[in-house]
């Protein structure tokens, strides 16, 4: 299995067959493909054949038929989830850092997930609790499971065994499991809060992740319904990336504004 993030980072990392490639234009446009003996990459500057990338070391630069010069380059886990086909609206990179930190998700950890939705968080957390730790991640929808499942084979190249993928209501899981860690990004995780009040472990954390206010709102009331969360944080993520090009020296003319409010909560020791 080719798994990129378990790799030796001493190891001269070279392309294999099957594996996620960027490759970046000479105008900084990226483009992800999958590498396959026999295809080729074919953009509006000609083509590169797969074969002429496979073997070589990331980061190489290769050229195009028409003599675009591209580098080359194993995605980062960013580059994977923005670059990605998206089925459900995925958790954005900028996001994701805070909900791995905050959320506190470690190597060795249960953690349940839901929606499982394109897999883009999937990947995320997945890569962080590792071998040692297990990864529930449930969805209601078979359609969005069966994209998740694609895409976190393309990510992993092979589903991990310590990734579970559920099609069902994550409440259940939540029952069942008794996870370390919940994370939720889905529209009602309100209704999921009674449930991991009474099964989460004692100092989990809860993490929500929501687009609008009235939904944050309702999260709180929840909360304080249940009675035994405490030291909970609400925040949002703004990232704002910077042009640095001779003296022009000023913030990106745009960048992503709203994408949604994150809710940090520990579970208290004892029933609800
Ligand atoms: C916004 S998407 C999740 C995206 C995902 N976090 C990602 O990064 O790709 C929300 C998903 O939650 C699923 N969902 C909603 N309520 C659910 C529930 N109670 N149990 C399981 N899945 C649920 C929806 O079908 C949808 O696919």
């Amino acid at each position: 299995m080719r798994f990129l993030s378990a790799r030796d980072p001493n190891e001269i990392v070279k392309f294999e067959a099957g594996d996620q490639c960027m490759l970046i234009d000479p105008k900084d446009r990226k483009y992800l493909v999958q590498l396959f003996p026999g295809s080729q990459f074919h953009f509006h500057r000609g083509f590169v054949p797969h074969d002429e990338i496979i073997g070589l070391d990331s980061g190489s630069t290769v050229e195009s038929s028409a003599g675009a010069k591209l580098t080359a380059l194993h995605p980062r886990l960013a580059d994977f989830v923005l670059k990605m086909k998206r089925g459900a609206q995925v958790v954005y990179p900028k996001d994701m850092g805070h909900i791995i930190i905050w959320g506190d998700i470690a190597p060795g950890q249960t953690v349940v997930e839901a929606g499982t939705g394109s897999g883009a968080l999937t990947c995320a957390l997945g890569r962080i609790i590792g071998q040692s730790g297990h990864l529930v991640s449930v969805e209601r929808r078979e359609d969005h499971a069966a994209h998740a499942a694609k895409t976190i084979e393309r990510f992993f190249g092979a589903i991990p065994q310590w990734i579970e993928l559920r099609i069902g209501e994550v409440v259940d899981a939540v029952e069942e499991v008794r996870p370390d860690r919940v994370v939720l990004d889905l529209p009602e995780p309100f209704a999921v809060v009674p449930a991991v009040a009474a099964a989460m472990q004692p100092g989990g954390v809860l993490t929500t992740y929501v687009p609008t206010v009235p939904q944050l709102q309702l999260i709180q009331d929840a909360l304080d319904e249940a009675g035994t969360f405490a030291d909970v944080t609400h925040l949002e993520v703004m990232q704002r990336t910077w042009n640095v090009s001779g003296r022009s020296v000023r913030p990106d003319h745009r960048m992503i504004g709203h994408t949604g409010f994150l809710t940090f909560a520990r579970k208290l020791a004892g029933a609800p």
